[in-house]
């Protein structure tokens, strides 16, 4: 993956999985993005009472801080932003670990944060730094690495006097180097940004515990954390989301002057809750249209792939959901085509289509999607499915607000939502409406342009 869509840090820095491992073990994704729109988290949870609440406190207090620095303005186009999200470092019955990966914008500096979540998801027990690793051993070899010749202004004593302990960070490299990371302006100039010191492998292997030992294990060989008998599997990952359907679900005939037509789409994913979208499209062989995140697509590569070999369109919502109108060209031009770029890696096809979040554009933005050969998406239906978080309410807004030629806002993050879409189905196919993505629905879309309905 290009360097624009990995955890950044000066160091090594920590093996990304592809979260998917844990779909099954998720019970969901909760995400927060307040009515004036500045900031944007989302964050797992497992079903794990202590574990759940304690990764939750975590989001919760840094908006809760954020809310406080910067309270409301009325000029939107002021307020700093704050976007957290998380990626899967660690999967294993016996191990599971998230980074949750942080973002501030104020102004003209951005602010990176992480923190890594260690748990043992059958005990429903987080695993602290002192489970893992000798903390005694381990300080020493980090006050060994930060007097290194090549490492100059690193000072490990800022963070106390048991520094692995207070680390944001402690994860595994690809090579099995133990890593331990701190926050920019922790243990180094802020200009470094957030550090990272490895232990390498064969000094690592002294420091762990046995918990520590099936930690790194669960990074270096992954598997599903909730599979009944790990040593008889043959294949660490048996999902369905990797399996292509056999019959596309676009149907190049249907002439929307013709049929009435309608495009579902479904915004801020791919998730947990996507695989299940795609079993109920399929079954009733509806075409879709995604609007997905960058960083959602490096989350979860090989659902996206699915839901692309389905034959679903995928267009891009940026990388990390930032307002578009409040950046700068170069800001714009980066969260589009780091969008576009990782979808094409992943599917092989570059996407068409442009969802600017919170429907927020102008010529700027409309000269970038131009720029970068995509059209601008809003809809004309606005379910709310992600404020009622209702099935039933998604579905009866749906019904009410749908006419002919309507694209329609749903966001299959949530549950709710992905259980309401039989239901949508079914009510629309009474009303006669037929299913077609966005591009069948428009026609020939013509790039920077902005549609909200055929
Ligand atoms: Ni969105």
């Amino acid at each position: 993956m290009s360097a624009a869509t990995e955890l950044t840090a000066t160091g090594t820095v920590p093996r990304i999985l592809d979260a998917g491992l844990i779909s099954d073990a998720m019970k969901g994704v909760e995400s927060r993005s307040d009515t004036t729109r500045h900031f944007f988290a989302n964050w797992p949870l497992f079903g794990l009472e202590r574990v759940d609440a304690v990764i939750a406190d975590y989001y919760t207090d840094a908006i809760e801080q954020f809310s406080t620095d910067y309270p409301t303005s009325p000029d939107i186009n002021a307020l700093p932003e704050l976007n957290l999200g998380w990626h899967l470092v660690a999967s294993s019955p016996r191990a599971v670990a998230i980074v949750a990966d942080g973002y501030e914008f104020a102004g003209a500096s951005t602010q990176e944060r992480w923190r890594t979540f260690w748990f043992d998801p059958v005990r429903d027990a987080p695993l602290a730094a002192g489970d893992l690793v000798d903390t005694a051993a381990t300080n020493r070899e980090l006050a060994t690495s930060a007097r290194r010749p090549d490492a100059p202004g690193l000072d490990l004593s800022a963070v106390g006097a048991d520094p692995v302990t207070s680390a944001t960070l402690l994860a595994f490299a690809e090579d099995g180097s133990l890593l331990v990371g701190y926050d920019a302006c922790e243990v180094a100039a802020c200009a470094a940004g957030r550090v990272t010191f490895a232990i390498a492998p064969e000094a690592t292997e002294w420091l762990l515990t046995d918990a520590g030992r099936a930690a790194r294990s669960a990074t270096l060989t992954p598997r599903d954390p909730i599979a009944e008998d790990p040593g008889d599997l043959p294949n660490p990952s048996p999902s369905t989301a990797s399996t292509p359907s056999s019959a596309p679900a676009v149907d190049e005939t249907v002439d929307c002057r013709k049929s009435k037509c309608v495009a579902l789409t479904f915004d801020d994913g791919p998730g947990p809750f996507t695989t299940k979208l795609l079993d109920h499209l399929r079954k009733a062989d509806v075409p879709a249209t995604f609007f997905m995140l960058g960083q959602q697509v490096e989350l979860y590569p090989k659902i996206t792939r699915a839901v692309a070999a389905a034959g679903h369109e995928i267009g891009v919502h940026t990388w990390d959901h930032r307002m578009l109108t409040r950046l700068d060209t170069q800001q714009v031009r980066r969260e589009i085509t780091s969008s576009i770029k990782v979808v094409k890696q992943v599917t092989g096809k570059r996407p068409r289509l442009l969802r600017p979040p919170y429907g927020a554009t102008d010529r700027a933005v409309a000269a970038e999607a131009k720029r970068a050969k995509v059209a601008q998406v809003l809809w004309d239906v606005d379910t709310l499915d992600w404020k009622t978080r209702s099935a039933k309410k998604t579905i009866k807004a749906t019904l009410k607000d749908t006419r002919r030629g309507s694209i329609v806002l749903l966001h299959d993050i949530h549950s709710t939502t992905v259980a309401a879409v039989p239901g949508i189905i079914e009510g629309l196919r009474a009303k006669g409406y037929t299913f077609v993505t966005v591009s069948q629905l428009l026609g020939k879309a013509k790039p920077g342009r902005v549609y909200s309905r055929a």
